[in-house]
């Protein structure tokens, strides 16, 4: 059987506001998890709160007002165990985000079907066909190659801060711009078309954070109309350029995907729209935040920066510990397919399972004091921030040779820079959305 449409197939049988087994733990959530505020009205995440669940009750029974409810887990190893055992706990039955589901939630049509309708929310069989055709553009000897080309923009923005500064914004100047040239690089979009996507994806962001802010209810008819229309020509292009790549197929992301066969047929219009969504924002975001968090970092640990100019060899694992500590993505769903227990949560089939990837990653039984930043840390390595399992993020190696690439270039040119504690956060529940960040290039 071909590729089934995803949103179709997303309604569980139960989505119940509480669970069919009593929650084991008596702790109730520290804080709204699903409020869209929850993390920038703190500054950043809620460690406090992170710690108080993995200590009291590391699987968590956390209500939703307008959907399921679910069970949120929070210590490294139970984070673990739901990745690396698809069997139980599906992404295709139900997605990986929190609001599918919720019924009256604002959304876009097209944005919506496209975002279940890709590799991330795919089990079994399908998943493993999809993703090795991806493969290509993810392995070291490519991620070398593009290297060369990445190390060249960072120069040129680096050259435009210099002329600009010393005091910048890092996102506007740097963290914003980066992702999206790699990403336009991997796919194969035309340089003449680059600056659409950036247009694009700056529209997009700031649409979300208008309509959080305001409450879509309140939006101007002129303003949604303008963000139908943009959604409907973001799509639009990549349809068209995929179509393109069918025809005149080149070395590019865009024309794998484009000609991919699963069970025989090429990807239906719905996968196509998916797949352009989910490369140009899973990559996009999350380098992005990593690239302005880790700022943040080596200005809150001067040593490690200290340490890190003194040895450059650490860059690689200093990339790792950076990752840990900021974790841009907060959490992945799953939906328990069968009857199981996590820790000592009986769970029940049907009931939503959230990851949250911060606290695990700052679990002091696998990450001893984990506050601290340590960029001799021996296992930074093994954090979660991308996942693991058969999902584990397919850009890891693409995000860690950016993270390098920028600060190598960065420290070497301003060893003093600094983030001077200006800058604001977007309220995201789902990643770090670090929207302005002042640095100080000393
Ligand atoms: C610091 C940067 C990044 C972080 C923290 C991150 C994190 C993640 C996480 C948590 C997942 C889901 C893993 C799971 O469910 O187990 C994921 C999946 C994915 N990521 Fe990333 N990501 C980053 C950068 C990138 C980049 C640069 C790209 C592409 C160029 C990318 C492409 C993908 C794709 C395609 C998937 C879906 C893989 C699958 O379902 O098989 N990511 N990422």
């Amino acid at each position: 059987m071909g590729l089934q449409n995803v949103s179709e197939t997303y309604q569980v049988e139960r989505e119940p506001a509480d669970p069919a087994n009593t929650p084991v733990h008596s702790l109730t959530p520290p804080v709204n998890l699903t409020d869209p505020e929850v993390f920038s009205r703190h500054g950043g995440y809620t460690f406090d709160a992170f710690t108080q669940m993995r200590n009291e009750a590391p699987v968590i029974w956390h209500p939703e007002e307008f959907g399921a409810g679910f069970w949120a887990v929070s210590s490294y190893e139970l984070v673990k165990k739901v990745e690396l055992d698809p069997a139980t706990y599906s992404s295709q039955t139900g997605g990986i985000l929190i609001s599918y589901g919720v019924e009256d939630a604002p959304r876009h049509p097209l944005l919506h079907n496209a975002s279940l309708n890709t590799l991330i929310c795919l089990d079994r069989p399908h998943h493993t066909p999809l993703r090795m055709e991806h493969m290509a553009f993810f392995r070291a000897g490519y991620v070398a190659e593009l290297r060369k080309k990445v190390d060249l923009f960072v120069k040129e923005r680096l050259d435009a801060m210099e002329q600009a500064g010393p005091i910048v914004d890092m996102v506007e100047m740097f963290s914003a711009e980066l992702p999206l040239f790699t990403l336009c690089e991997i796919l194969g979009v035309p340089d003449a078309d680059r600056p659409k996507l950036v247009h694009w994806m700056h529209y997009l962001e700031n649409a979300q954070y208008q309509a959080q802010q305001e409450g879509l209810g309140n939006l101007e008819p002129e303003q949604i109309m303008t963000f139908m229309n943009e959604i409907q020509a973001m799509f639009d292009y990549g349809r068209d350029l995929l179509e393109k790549r069918r025809k005149d197929p080149q070395n590019d992301l865009l024309s794998a995907i484009a000609n991919v066969k699963i069970d025989g047929e090429l990807l239906s219009p719905e996968f196509l729209d998916g797949s352009w969504l989910l490369i140009i924002f899973a990559g996009n975001d999350t380098t992005r935040n990593s690239l302005s968090g880790t700022m943040k970092l080596l200005t809150a640990f001067p040593d490690q920066r200290q340490k890190l100019l003194d040895n450059p060899d650490l860059f690689p694992n200093f990339v790792h510990e950076a990752i840990r500590m900021v974790s841009p993505v907060t959490y992945m769903r799953r939906t328990a397919i069968k009857d199981t227990v996590l820790g000592e949560q009986p769970i029940a089939v049907g009931e939503k399972v959230v990851m949250y990837y911060p606290a695990a990653n700052r679990d002091p039984a696998k990450f001893p004091n984990p506050d601290q930043m340590d960029i001799t840390r021996e296992n930074a390595k093994e954090h979660l921030a991308f996942g693991n399992g058969p999902h584990v993020c397919l850009g890891q190696r693409v995000a860690n040779m950016q993270l390098e690439a920028a600060y190598r270039q960065i420290l070497g040119r301003f060893p003093n820079v600094r983030w001077t504690g200006n800058g604001s956060l977007a309220p995201n529940n789902f990643v770090h959305a670090i929207s302005a960040l002042e640095i100080d290039l000393g």
